[in-house]
């Protein structure tokens, strides 16, 4: 039984294929009639709103046969209380796989270890490893091998998606930097884990020089609305702006998982010049988990 948990718990073989396999799903989609999920019903349990994930595993689902069901955590037994292994027991033996965004990542754990149906992270508070899939896909597709390359992470570099760069960092051996003020590094206990180098700093300039990718998300992950202000506060400066891509290699991609607030993690004008690059990045997330799905039933 294959879950998709995190970045951290992937091979490189596995990540390959996946990157592969989308790179296949992209260029055959609308012509293709492989349908991998074909008669299955996949349950989608979002504790946590979402606009690119929640519509790309819907269509993505549809797309290879099969049909999401879209549970609202607070809209099932769930959201009043029923733990998260009854609901496990109970949707395992009715679909036959489960994406699930919430807060901790030992519930998406729980979930895989008692329902026995492939399950998915679709984002916890620890990693978001489909974004992070559909990142290095979006790299290749846009810069070639990625060996070699630098990406340069700015802004909150202790939520989910910095994490699981550092773990994509530690399977496929590129460079990552990682910009943050020093309550906002990356967790010690996750570097130590990865057992990879990071090149981590307060100097928003020293780590984009030379960089091939500068990567950024909000300052206020789902579930820290309460801090928004400090943290506005804190990370003030750990933006990407034109004056951070300048110091990029020439060429550099600008990306961001989004969804992006202008004037705070990046700039207005920086965003709109690499629109491109970023809504590229955006409909990847359907090829890509196109490709996980289908790695999970095969
Ligand atoms: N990047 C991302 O996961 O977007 P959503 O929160 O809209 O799903
Ligand atoms: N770090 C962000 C990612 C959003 C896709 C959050 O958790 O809200």
């Amino acid at each position: 039984m294959k879950h998709l948990l995190s970045i951290e718990s992937m091979s490189r073989e596995d990540i390959e294929l996946i990157l592969a396999r989308s790179a296949v799903w992209k260029r055959e989609r609308g012509v293709t009639s492989q349908r991998p999920l074909a008669g299955q019903t996949w349950a989608m349990i979002f504790a946590k709103a979402s606009t690119r994930t929640r519509v790309s595993f819907e269509v993505g689902v549809h797309e290879l046969g099969g049909r999401p069901l879209f549970l609202n955590a607070g809209d099932i037994q769930l959201g009043r209380g029923e733990p998260v292994k009854d609901t496990a027991r109970v949707l395992g033996r009715m679909v036959h796989g489960a994406i699930i965004r919430t807060y901790g990542q030992s519930e998406v754990e729980e979930f895989a270890e008692f329902s026995r149906i492939p399950t998915v992270n679709a984002l916890t508070d620890t990693e978001h490893p489909c974004q992070i899939l559909t990142d290095l896909f979006t790299i290749q597709e846009k810069l070639g091998d990625l060996a070699g390359r630098t990406v340069t992470f700015i802004g909150d570099g202790a939520c989910n998606v910095p994490t699981s760069w550092v773990f994509a960092a530690a399977r496929l051996g590129f460079h990552l930097r990682v910009a943050a003020p020093r309550a906002y590094q990356p967790f010690a206990d996750v570097l130590a884990r990865a057992g990879v180098e990071v090149m981590v700093t307060e100097d928003v300039a020293a780590a984009s020089r030379g960089a091939d990718v500068l990567y950024t998300d909000v300052w206020v992950s789902m579930g820290r609305e309460a801090e928004a202000a400090h943290r506005l506060q804190e990370l003030t400066g750990y933006q990407i702006d034109d004056e951070t891509v300048a110091r990029a290699n020439p060429g550099a991609l600008v990306m961001h998982c989004l969804p992006a607030y202008r004037g705070k993690e990046i700039a207005e004008s920086t965003f709109e010049t690499h629109a491109a690059t970023i809504f590229d990045q955006a409909e990847n997330r359907l090829h890509v988990q196109k490709a996980i799905l289908e790695w999970l039933v095969t």
